[in-house]
C-alpha cells in the first residue's frame, strides 16, 4: 500500500491507509495512545487503544519521542473533535527512527535568537509550515501572472561586474583575478534583454550588504524584476496594482487555511483590488507634515514615514516622483518637472512600507553619460549598457518587487526572518 497523504485524508474515510511521518506529539491516558503525526501535508491524529492492537505496537508507542519516524497503518474516520477534522484508528505501526530524546524545540515557547539557531527544525513547526507554503504560493502566482500577460522569463547573473543599486551595499567576492559583486538587482541586464524580448522579468536572489537591522532588512533576498519595451511610469503603476492584486487574491482563495494557522485578519486583504491610490512624493511630505513627522525634500522616506502613510489608506498606496537626489542614477526625470524622477514606490497598506521600487529609465544617451559622472561610475563599465542607448533606444519602464518583504505583508508577519527558508541577517549566517 503506498502512504496516503495527511492532507488528502478527507477522500479515504472508511479506508484502511499507511501515513508516513514524524511524531509531533504523543500522549497516553494508559489505555489509548494519542499520536500526532505530521507528514509535511498535514497534521493528523493516530489513535492506538490497547485492546484492540497487540501488546507489543502498544508498548512501541511508549518509546516514541518527538520527531521520531514512524509508518502507522489504519482506518480513517471522520471526527469533527480531532485536529484537522480526521482520525486514524492505529493497527499497525513501523519504528524508523527513535528520535534522539533531546529535540531541541519543544511545545513550548522559545526565544527569536533560539529559534533561529535551530531553523533548520525550526522550519518543522506548523506556522513556519504555513509561510512556506503561501510563500510558495505568492512566487506562483507571480510567475502565473506574468507568463499570462506575455512576459518571458530571462534570468540576469548573479556575479555583477557592476552595481545597479549603488555602490555602497555590494557584497565582493573574488572571480578569479577580478573583482567581482553579488548582485543588487537584475535590472541592468533586464534592460538589455527587454530590447531583445519586449516584456521580460527575472526572478532570483539579490544581495544587499546593507548594514540595516530593521524589521524590513535581509541580505540575501528574491526579486521578480519585470522590465518592458516602451512603458511608461503610469503603464507600470497599472500593472504593478494588478499584479499585487491577483496575488493577494490567490493566497486568499488557495491558502486560507495557512493564513488561519498564523492568525492572519483576512479582512483587509480582501480590501486590496485596484485601483491602488496615487501620490507624489510632495504629497506624501504634506501629509507627514500634518502627522508632525516634517521630512526635508529631497530626502528618502524611511521606515517610520511609509508607515505613517501607508495608514492613511485601506490599500496599498504609490508614491511616485520622488526627489532625483533620492533615487537611483537610471531614474528619468519629469520632463515637466526635472528635479524629480518618473519612479514610484508601492508602500503595502497596514504600515508595512515598500514591497516595490520601479519606475522609467534614463534613455537619452547624453542624459545617462551624465548621471553616471555624477555618481562617479565609470563610463568604461557601464559601456554595455550605454549601448542600449546607442542602438534604438527607446522609453522603458520596469520594478522589481522584493518577496519577502511582500510575504511578510500578506502573512501579517512582524519580521522579514520568518519568510525565507534559511534567512541572512545583520548578525546571522548559520544555520
Ligand atoms: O527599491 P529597490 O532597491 O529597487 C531595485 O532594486 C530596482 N533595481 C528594481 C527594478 O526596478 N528592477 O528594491 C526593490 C524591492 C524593494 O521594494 C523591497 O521589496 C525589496 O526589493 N528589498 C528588500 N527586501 C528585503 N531586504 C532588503 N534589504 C531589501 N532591499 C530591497
Ligand atoms: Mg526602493
Amino acid at each position: 500500500m503506498g502512504a496516503c497523504d495527511i492532507a488528502k485524508l478527507s477522500e479515504c474515510v472508511g479506508q484502511e491507509v499507511m501515513l508516513q511521518g514524524w511524531v509531533y506529539n504523543r500522549r497516553s491516558s494508559g489505555k489509548i495512545q494519542f499520536l500526532i503525526l505530521r507528514d509535511g501535508t498535514g497534521f493528523a491524529q493516530v489513535v492506538f487503544a490497547a485492546g484492540e492492537v497487540d501488546a507489543d505496537t502498544f508498548a512501541a508507542c511508549d518509546r516514541l519521542t518527538q520527531e521520531s519516524s514512524v509508518r502507522v497503518w489504519g482506518q480513517v474516520r471522520a471526527d469533527a473533535r480531532a485536529p484537522g477534522g480526521y482520525e486514524v484508528t492505529g493497527r499497525r505501526l513501523e519504528i524508523i527512527q527513535i528520535a534522539s530524546p533531546d529535540y531541541p524545540i519543544s511545545l513550548k515557547e522559545h526565544g527569536v535568537d533560539f529559534l533561529l539557531d535551530h531553523r533548520h527544525l525550526w522550519l518543522r513547526t506548523p506556522r513556519q509550515v504555513a509561510i512556506m507554503r503561501i510563500r510558495a504560493e505568492v512566487i506562483k502566482a507571480i510567475r502565473d501572472f506574468l507568463d499570462d500577460h506575455d512576459f518571458t522569463l530571462v534570468d540576469a547573473p548573479i556575479f555583477t561586474p557592476n552595481a545597479a543599486e549603488g555602490t555602497t551595499t555590494l557584497f565582493e567576492v573574488s572571480y578569479f583575478d577580478e573583482k567581482a559583486y553579488l548582485t543588487q538587482s537584475g535590472q541592468l541586464y533586464n534592460e538589455a534583454t527587454a530590447m531583445a524580448l519586449g516584456r521580460v522579468y527575472c526572478f532570483g536572489p539579490t544581495f544587499r550588504a546593507e548594514k540595516s537591522k530593521t524589521r524590513r532588512h535581509l541580505m540575501e533576498f528574491w526579486m521578480v524584476e519585470p522590465e518592458m519595451a516602451f512603458w511608461d511610469l503610469d503603464q507600470t503603476m497599472a500593472l504593478e496594482e494588478e499584479l499585487v492584486s491577483f496575488v493577494v487574491a490567490r493566497v486568499l482563495e488557495r491558502r486560507r487555511q495557512e493564513l488561519a494557522v498564523i492568525g492572519r485578519d483576512t479582512a483587509p486583504l480582501a480590501r486590496v483590488k485596484p485601483p491602488f491610490p496615487r501620490i507624489s512624493y510632495d504629497e506624501a511630505l504634506a501629509l507627514l507634515h500634518r502627522k508632525g513627522l516634517d521630512l526635508p525634500w529631497g530626502e528618502d522616506l524611511g521606515a517610520p514615514h511609509e508607515t505613517a502613510i501607508s495608514e492613511e489608506f485601506d490599500r496599498p498606496v504609490f508614491v511616485h516622483r520622488y526627489p532625483a537626489v533620492a533615487k537611483a542614477f537610471y531614474m528619468k526625470p519629469d520632463p515637466e518637472r526635472p528635479e524629480v524622477v518618473l519612479g514610484a514606490d508601492l508602500l503595502a497598506s497596514e504600515g508595512y512600507g515598500e514591497i516595490i521600487g520601479g519606475g522609467q529609465r534614463i534613455d537619452d544617451p547624453e542624459l545617462l553619460a551624465q548621471r553616471l559622472r555624477e555618481n562617479g561610475l565609470s563610463e568604461e563599465a557601464y559601456r554595455w549598457y550605454m549601448d542600449l542607448r546607442r542602438y534604438g533606444s527607446v522609453p522603458h519602464s520596469g520594478f522589481g518587487l522584493g518577496i519577502e518583504r511582500t510575504l511578510a505583508w500578506i502573512a501579517g508577519l512582524e519580521h522579514v526572518r520568518e519568510t525565507i527558508p534559511f534567512p541572512r541577517l545583520l548578525n546571522r549566517l548559520r544555520p
